[in-house]
């Protein structure tokens, strides 16, 4: 999908997102790249990543590719290398990666509780840590995709309510850790239409956006929007924030 033209917040400013092969990360790294910044997509998909890049090249903008598996922290020092060999500097951090492995808590074993925290939780930490050097040098900005299970229970999804509700702490301790150098946001999708959804009917689809006082699913490119946001100058004055992106999903009474 073609990002319509957009105030360019991002010039001269590179950014670096992951599980940017599809969905969420993707729709940003086309929301950043049409507003002037250098676009390092990374994802475990290396061919997907790179199929994004090539798209956005074959536009006109700035990007890259590598692959990028988040639970590595060995990657993640070889993707903030290229950060820095590319173009020297590093604005923005993505941390996007996750997957919702359901499975109520009785039923759930080890692996799976723990599978889900290195994804979406523990990456989190290997990223951060593997990029505040540039990050801190940039000024820059992280924001990180979380979810709305991190402000409401859902039946059958401890470990990713787990997962997220702890970036929703992590947020705000980095913020204050880093205050001064670097911003730290994340977003709380609700519901978005992304690979994800991919086994859903028709039907449950129509009751998810009917429980939305909104009246509809989410896009990526709703969530692309406010990454953007909270990673642009237009957000210098908020960090440490978990901004609920629902369609206000969760501000509803509604079953
Ligand atoms: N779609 C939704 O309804 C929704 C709602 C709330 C939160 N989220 C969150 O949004 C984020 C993106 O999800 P999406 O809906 O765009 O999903 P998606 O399935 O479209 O994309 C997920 C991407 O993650 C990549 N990935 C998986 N494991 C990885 C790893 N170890 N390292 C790097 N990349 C990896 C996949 O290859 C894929 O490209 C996730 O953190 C998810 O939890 C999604």
């Amino acid at each position: 999908m073609t990002v319509a033209a957009a105030p360019a917040r991002f010039t001269g400013r590179t950014a670096l997102l992951t599980a940017a092969a599809s969905g969420i990360g993707a729709a940003t790294a086309r929301r950043l790249a049409a507003e002037g910044a250098s676009v390092l997509v990374t994802d475990v998909d290396g061919e997907g990543a790179h199929r994004v890049a090539d798209e956005l090249r074959a536009e006109g903008r700035q990007a890259r590719d590598l692959p990028l598996d988040v639970t590595s922290p060995t990657e993640w020092a070889a993707a903030v290398a290229e950060a820095e060999s590319w173009t020297g500097r590093l604005d923005v951090l993505h941390l996007n990666a996750g997957r919702n492995l359901p499975g109520a808590a009785h039923e759930l074993d080890d692996a799976a509780w723990h599978d889900q925290l290195r994804l979406s939780l523990d990456s989190v930490f290997y990223g951060v840590r593997a990029a505040v050097p540039l990050l801190r040098t940039a000024r820059g900005a992280v924001v990180i995709t979380s979810s709305v299970h991190a402000a409401v229970g859902f039946k059958g999804f401890p470990a990713y309510a787990a997962a997220k509700g702890g970036i929703d702490a992590l947020v705000r301790q980095l913020a204050v850790e880093y205050g001064g150098q670097i911003r730290f946001n994340a977003v709380l999708p609700g519901a978005v239409v992304t690979a994800l959804w991919a086994g859903a009917s028709e039907e449950y689809k129509a009751q998810t956006a009917a429980r939305a006082p909104v009246g509809r699913l989410g896009a990526p490119e709703d969530i692309a929007a406010a990454v953007a946001f909270l990673a642009s100058g237009d957000a210098s004055f908020i960090t440490g924030q978990n901004l609920l992106v629902d369609g206000g999903r969760s501000i509803s009474s509604q079953e």
